[in-house]
């Protein structure tokens, strides 16, 4: 059964915080994205763990691997469920991050978090990838740089729903996908452009969906995160 994850995409600490009290009861895991994660570090991570919930952190890692290692080290911490880094980054980088993902979690004695590896954003469509100089399309360019994540040891990827059935027929069904770019119908776009609704993710297999904005910009968000969590179980 596909996991909901809602993004804390919150200029504040006290409204992240309140996010997490309107959701508590619906026991989906949080992602803490760079907004929480450079705007009010502390205060997030201690207040998951003081209220023992699941959390993504979405820290997008991509650096010389020594560098991506220590700051994977600094990141695992109980409740970190996932941790993510870049798959442009390269295999040595991503290896980097899934060693010391492994270690510090060993020395501190707690479950390892995922690593996943982000493949091309969701933000991205094919016109922006000649841009950056990537030739093929975004479909083309995720199942390659997949298929890197998975022989650095990473745990799935995160990637757009519509790639999904490409990835797990060629990485196999047990690597994880992570697919942002959720849009319930009718809700708006913003700035992602390789969307699907909750039940066509459900339906092509992805295993966590990440949804923001149609959310946390909900004048109630507890029942537009319930509708969402109502569309993912039909379609399971
Ligand atoms: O508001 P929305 O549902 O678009 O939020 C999507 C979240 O997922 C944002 O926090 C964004 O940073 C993140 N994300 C993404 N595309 C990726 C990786 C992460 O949209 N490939």
């Amino acid at each position: 059964m596909a996991q909901l994850i809602v993004a804390l995409d919150v200029p504040s600490a006290d409204e992240a915080e309140r996010l997490i009290d309107r959701l508590y009861e619906l026991d989906v895991i949080f992602k803490i994205g760079m907004e929480s994660l450079y705007g009010y570090p502390e205060r997030i991570f201690s207040y998951c763990e003081a209220r023992d919930v699941r959390y993504f952190v979405d820290a997008k890692l991509h650096d010389i691997p020594r560098t991506v290692g220590a700051a994977m080290r600094a990141l695992v911490r109980p409740g970190a469920h996932i941790i993510n880094v870049h798959a442009l980054g390269g295999a040595e980088m991503m290896r980097a991050a899934v060693d010391a993902a492994h270690e510090r979690a060993s020395e501190l004695g707690i479950s390892q978090p995922h690593v996943f590896a982000v493949t091309i954003l969701t933000s991205h469509s094919s016109d922006d990838l000649a841009g950056i100089g990537l030739a093929g399309d975004a479909a083309a360019n995720a199942t390659r740089l997949a298929a890197l994540a998975r022989a650095a040891g990473c745990s799935g990827v995160v990637c757009s729903a519509h790639e999904v059935t490409a990835l797990k027929s060629r990485l196999g069904a047990d690597f994880l996908t992570l697919t942002p770019g959720i849009r319930p119908s009718g809700s708006e776009h913003g700035d992602q452009r390789r969307v699907m609704t909750p039940a066509q993710a459900v339906a092509v297999g992805a295993d966590y969906l990440v949804v923001g904005r149609p959310i946390t910009g909900a004048s109630d968000p507890l029942a537009a995160a319930r509708a969402v969590l109502d569309e993912m179980k039909q379609h399971a």
